[in-house]
This record gives structure tokens, C-alpha cells and sequence, in this order.
């Protein structure tokens, strides 16, 4: 684009090799990036999120170029997902081959100071505040930072994320401009469809619906009123069925009464019942899975509810951050008891573990987008109680 950007004094040090060769190298990651992208200056981030953690998609290669990096991060950084439970995985059938290259990659980022954490809720560990700028990777939490709180990220690469964790800043161009984030089409949630819309599954398959759509468009989605945790399932399907990094709400989310919307402005197109519905096919399952994107405390605390003095008749598998188990401790054991297992670290999409059952019961758009590919097997979507209710009786449609 030919833009020049302007570096302050610290970063021409480092890019002439004075703070070490990583430094250096990843300097020059973010300025190329920067470059492509039309960014004038780099920004200094709040928090990382790394992806690109999972061994299956890693790799030896990756590993590699990991070990030889020889920096810490500037940053408070997690990681996304990796393959499996840290502490669970002989549990969850990993083959111990698998879990030794797993350890050498976390590993291989804790020497970076990168945080052992490893999810796509970093928004449970880090207090991240409005007009925030940060360098996250993973689709959902870029969805739920820049949309629910009005924080600003762009959806970093694997590479991207680690070059800003290290370097405490990130080139400002896309969602880091306020000027790029004015909401690009109108979706109208048409009256009859609201009233269904009362389980967070639902807004998942809202938004899995709308993410066809509008692809990477920014949305303005009105004629709904979701919590936080609706928005959070409304957010992660649309990354998923589509490519959204940043929606509003009209009403809901902080940005959307910034933008002075005229309907006029916009492209509008009406949703009904009928098509968001549409998702739902009653197949028989072999496993049900809950906690895309990872569980909160209120998630949890729903689940445990509904398991409360029941059993499970077939696989349930429910995922959360480690710190939101440890700090549910109570919540878990009434979880476990019912047979059902819950997993930290790890998720239903990038463990391998998931890749054994022939079809699998969600309550999660993302899921529901996902599952097909990356464990190959039949996905059915269900509210949470649904899926409980199937995994505690009989498995029939
Ligand atoms: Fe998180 Fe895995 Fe879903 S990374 S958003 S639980 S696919």
C-alpha cells in the first residue's frame, strides 16, 4: 500500500538487532504486517492470545521455530486450546505419544512466560476493558472482545499473536480504528423468532444463520435482547459460519449506539423462525458435548443443576479453562458424579479424542459448525437441557 510506518525510537533499536535476534524478528513480522495492512504506527497491547498450541496443528516444524525463540513476552499472554487435558488425558484416550509432543510444545511457550492457561475465554481471566487494544487469535474471543466489550483486536494468526506478545504492541490498522468498525449491514430478528430465543443454543443457531450471510461483514443485528452469554454463543457461531470479528447489537453492545445508525444507510435482511430453526434434526447420538467456547461459572453452575442426582448413559464431556474449574470446585464434583467429565485445557473441536464417536450432540453454533470437519461425525444441536436430557436417557431422537 506504500504507506511508511512510523517507529518510534525503542522499536528502530530493536529492529537493528539491539534488543536480540527474536526481537528483531518479531519486530519484523509486525511491521511487514503492518505494511500489507496499511498500518502508520504500532499500538501498545494489554494481552495476548496465542493460537496454534494444539500439536495436531503444530507439527514438528512448529515446534521447532518455537523452541528457537528466545524472548519473553511483554505481555500478559494465554494460550488457545491445545489437544488435550494436562492432567486428564490418559481419561480422555490420548495416546501418550501425542501427550509427550503436547508438553513439548506448552513447553516450549512457557520458556516465552507465556501463562499456562490455555483457552478461548481469555475474557474469564484477564479484566479487559472497553477501547482496550489487544492481540488475539482465536475467532470467538476476538468475537466476544471487540463486540461485548468493546475492546479493540484484530483476528491475529498464530505468528501475529506471538510477535505481539513479545514485542507489547500490535500494528494499528482494521479493528484497532475506530473508523473500521461501523456496522455494515442491518439484520432484522424478525418478531416469533425472539420468543424461541431463549436458551444461548438458540442464538447459536442464530448465529450460525447470520454468519452465512454477512460472511466478514459487520452486522447490526436488532430485534433481540441477549445476556452475555447469549452473546457469547451468537458471536462464536457467526466467526465460525462466517468470518465476524465485530458485531453490534442495537441496544445490547457498547459500540452500537456510537455509530449513528440510519437504517436508510444499511443493507437490510429480515430473519424468520423457520430458517434459524432449520438447524435442528433430531439424529441419534453417541456423545454429547458442551462448553464451545469454554464453559463460565453460570454455564457450569446450569449443568450442574440439571445433572443434580441423575446418570449418564452415554459419553458427556463438558469444557471450561482450568481457572473457571478450580474456581468451581463444588460445581465440578456435582458434574462428575453424574459420570459426566469435565475437561480443562483442551476442547471437543481440537482434541483428537472426539474423533471417535459417529455423532455428537451440542448446544453450540461454533459446534455445530465445526464438528462435521474437524472430528468428522453427525452433529444434532440441542438447548443445554436438551442435551443433558439426552445424554441422561434414553439416546433417541
Ligand atoms: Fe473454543 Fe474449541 Fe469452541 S477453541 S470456541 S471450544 S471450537
Amino acid at each position: 500500500m506504500g504507506v511508511t510506518m512510523h517507529l518510534v525510537p525503542e522499536e528502530e533499536q530493536i529492529l537493528e538487532g539491539e534488543y536480540g535476534e527474536t526481537r528483531q524478528k518479531m519486530l519484523e513480522i509486525l511491521v511487514a504486517l503492518g505494511k500489507v495492512f496499511g498500518a502508520e504506527r504500532l499500538v501498545p497491547i494489554q494481552s495476548a492470545q496465542v493460537s496454534g498450541a494444539s500439536y495436531k496443528t503444530v507439527g514438528e516444524a512448529g515446534l521447532e521455530w518455537i523452541r528457537r525463540l528466545d524472548a519473553r513476552v511483554s505481555v500478559p499472554t494465554v494460550l488457545n486450546p491445545v489437544g488435550m487435558d494436562r492432567v486428564s488425558w490418559r481419561d480422555m484416550d490420548i495416546s501418550p505419544e501425542f501427550a509427550r509432543k503436547q508438553e513439548e510444545v506448552i513447553a516450549a511457550y512457557a520458556r516465552l512466560g507465556i501463562r499456562l492457561e490455555c483457552t478461548c475465554t481469555p475474557y474469564y481471566i484477564y479484566q479487559t476493558r472497553f477501547g482496550e487494544h489487544l492481540a488475539w487469535s482465536e475467532s470467538s474471543a476476538v468475537a466476544y472482545a471487540n463486540s461485548v466489550i468493546g475492546a479493540r483486536t484484530n483476528r491475529e494468526g498464530g505468528p501475529g499473536a506471538l510477535a505481539a506478545a513479545i514485542i507489547g504492541k500490535t500494528p494499528e490498522y482494521g479493528l484497532h480504528l475506530v473508523t473500521e468498525r461501523r456496522p455494515e449491514i442491518h439484520i432484522s430478528v424478525k418478531v416469533g423468532l425472539t420468543e424461541k430465543l431463549a436458551d444461548s443454543a438458540w442464538f447459536g443457531a442464530l448465529g450460525y444463520h447470520i454468519g452465512k450471510i454477512v460472511g466478514n461483514r459487520i452486522p447490526l443485528i436488532s430485534g433481540v435482547r441477549p445476556n452475555r452469554g447469549q452473546l457469547k454463543a451468537l458471536g462464536a457461531a457467526m466467526a465460525a459460519s462466517g468470518a465476524v470479528a465485530l458485531f453490534h447489537v442495537a441496544g445490547i453492545t457498547p459500540e452500537a449506539r456510537i455509530f449513528s445508525y440510519n437504517g436508510a444507510d444499511l443493507e437490510t435482511i429480515d430473519v424468520f423462525a423457520e430458517e434459524v430453526m432449520a438447524i435442528r434434526h433430531e439424529i441419534p447420538v453417541d456423545a454429547v458435548a458442551l462448553g464451545c467456547p469454554h464453559c463460565s461459572s453460570e454455564e457450569l453452575g446450569v449443568i450442574a443443576g440439571l445433572l443434580l442426582g441423575k446418570r449418564v448413559k452415554i459419553p458427556l464431556y463438558i469444557f471450561a479453562s482450568r481457572n473457571v474449574i478450580e474456581g468451581n470446585r463444588d460445581l465440578v464434583t456435582t458434574i462428575e458424579r453424574s459420570g459426566a467429565k469435565v475437561y480443562a485445557d483442551t476442547c471437543m473441536v481440537v482434541s483428537p479424542a472426539m474423533e471417535r464417536f459417529g455423532a455428537i450432540m451440542v448446544n453450540s453454533g461454533k459446534a455445530f459448525a465445526y464438528v462435521p470437519t474437524m472430528c468428522r461425525a453427525s452433529v444434532r444441536i440441542g438447548t443445554t437441557e436438551e442435551c443433558v436430557q439426552v445424554a441422561t436417557t434414553l439416546n433417541r431422537p
